[in-house]
């Protein structure tokens, strides 16, 4: 065999979890926006380049493998899951030449980089043969029980069907997260056997299989200090929990960069959102996926906003929702104002109530502040879009663009029929129906011409008096 490899980490993510009585896979539900495994993944990264990271999949293997896949790890399928211990049986071929490997749980999302690195340098320095991360739990119904014998060793790892009375009590558990030493390791995995409850090969069994090997290969537990990293995801009650402290966690990071958020337990920012300092977000806001807002911005309460950037010094006025839109600095939106895929908002611009934009771009200082649909549109600079101003972009078959030149004046309750351009510094008459292009600096009337009959009112009212 080549020489020894530093370590690698193996992620177990290949088991059904029937306890989530869900048709997807458990590592696929999501917390913080992401997939539990997403987070597991992308704390192993900071310990270990993605090519030293292989996640064990089966459960779905195919949507668990598109899922995490660009994130550039290494993938192990565990065809048939016939338990932790298979899983990493799974494994031999492809990581018995490092000299260690952490073992991680798919399901156990909120474990730390620094903990990890803390195990592994425990590990190392105790030239263990398996070191177990464990934890202190008030509740510990449903995990694996520490067994331990003196110092930081341990007899065994005994699974909750199986615990005697005395050791129901005991509160020290098994997160599921593991370094081992390879060579004693894979020297002794296949003495693992499926005599148990589940009928399955329990990795956990290899803490009795090693202390049999003799002293010299040491059986230990690192005890977690924060017990709320190792939590496990085995029910959709317990997946809530993880997404609230992990949201809880985000808010707090946040804040320490400079973040005002106000009532942050109303607040919904996924992961992977990004904000700069002396942004304020006022309460119940939803910052969903791989949003970026800037600095000094406000985002006022009840608005959504997904996977869309916005610049620096944006109002985001109460009620609005962006969705993969890009805002420019200083623009002005809402309330109430609902940006759909493609829409690209100028710098200073400003879009109000009841305005629905799609693949549409308002350039700069532009406005469209009231009760106006902008779809497929190209909106220059300086244009002043009226209250009702309708793209007319679908023809029951295709949909049809748009333009408005710089400077353009649409008047309200236009229709603008596409495809049709609007010259720039045009000026549309409020109410018209406008089918044809118009040139730059005309003015453009699309209505009936106004009729006016002296004294008729007056005339009716009269003979209905007579009637009486
Ligand atoms: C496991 C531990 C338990 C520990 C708990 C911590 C065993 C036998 N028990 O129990 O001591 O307290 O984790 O959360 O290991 N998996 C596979 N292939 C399989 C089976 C499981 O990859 O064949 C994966 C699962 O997808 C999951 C992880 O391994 O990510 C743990 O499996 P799970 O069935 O959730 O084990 P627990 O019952 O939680
Ligand atoms: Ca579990």
């Amino acid at each position: 065999m080549t020489t020894c490899k530093t370590f690698a980490i193996v992620i177990m993510a290949a088991g059904k979890g029937t306890r989530l009585k869900s048709k997807r896979a458990k590592v696929l539900h999501e917390i913080g926006g992401r997939p539990l495994l997403a987070h597991v993944i992308k704390a192993a990264q900071l310990i270990v380049p993605a090519r030293d990271i292989y996640v064990v999949i089966g459960h779905q293997a195919e949507s668990v493998r598109a899922a995490v896949g660009p994130m550039g790890v290494q993938f192990i399928l565990q065809a048939e899951q016939r338990g932790t211990g298979h899983a990493i049986m799974c494994a031999r071929e492809q990581v018995q030449g490092y000299g260690n490997i952490l073992v991680l749980s798919g399901d156990v999302p909120l474990i730390l980089p620094s903990t990890i690195q803390q195990l592994h340098d425990f590990h190392v320095s105790k030239k263990a043969a398996m070191s177990v991360l464990t934890a202190e739990l008030p509740e510990p119904f449903g995990y694996g029980r520490v067994i331990r014998a003196s110092g930081d060793r341990i007899l065994a790892i005994v699974e909750q069907k199986a615990l005697s009375k005395s050791q129901q009590r005991t509160c020290e558990i098994n997160s599921g997260i593991y370094a081992f030493a390879t060579k004693p390791l894979f020297a002794n995995i296949d003495r693992l056997t499926t005599n148990n409850a589940h009928n399955e090969f329990y990795l956990t069994n290899m803490a009795v299989l090693l202390n049999k090997v003799g002293a010299k290969a040491k059986v230990l537990a690192l005890k977690a200090n924060d017990p709320a990293e190792v939590l496990g995801a085995n029910t959709l009650a317990e997946l809530a929990a993880l997404d609230a402290t992990l949201r809880a966690r985000k808010c707090s990071e946040l804040m320490a960069a400079g973040v005002t958020i106000y009532q942050p337990e109303t607040c919904v920012i996924d992961s992977e959102a990004e904000i700069g300092a002396d942004t304020i977000l006022e309460p119940f806001v939803q910052i969903l996926g791989k949003t970026r807002i800037g600095s000094d911005c406000r985002i006022r309460s009840f608005s959504v906003i997904s996977d869309s950037r916005l610049a620096d010094n944006v109002l985001v006025r109460p009620g609005c929702i962006i969705d993969q839109s890009v805002i420019s600095a200083g623009a002005l939106l809402g309330p109430y104002s609902h940006l759909r895929p493609g829409t690209e908002i100028g710098e200073d611009a400003h879009v109000g109530n009841f305005v629905e934009t799609k693949k549409a771009r308002l350039g700069r200082g532009s406005k469209a502040n009231h009760l106006t649909y902008l779809g497929d549109a190209e909106i220059g600079a300086g244009v002043n879009v009226g209250a009702g101003t309708i793209t007319c972009n679908y023809d029951g078959e295709k949909k049809h663009g748009t333009v408005i030149e710089d400077g353009a004046f649409i008047g309200s309750d236009a229709t603008l029929v596409a495809p049709v351009r609007i010259g720039k510094g045009a000026y549309i008459a409020a109410g018209s129906t406008i089918t044809h292009d118009v040139p730059a600096d005309a003015l453009a009337f699309g209505r009936a011409h106004q009729a006016v009959k002296e004294g008729w009112a007056k005339k009716r009212r009269e003979q209905k008096v007579d009637r009486k």
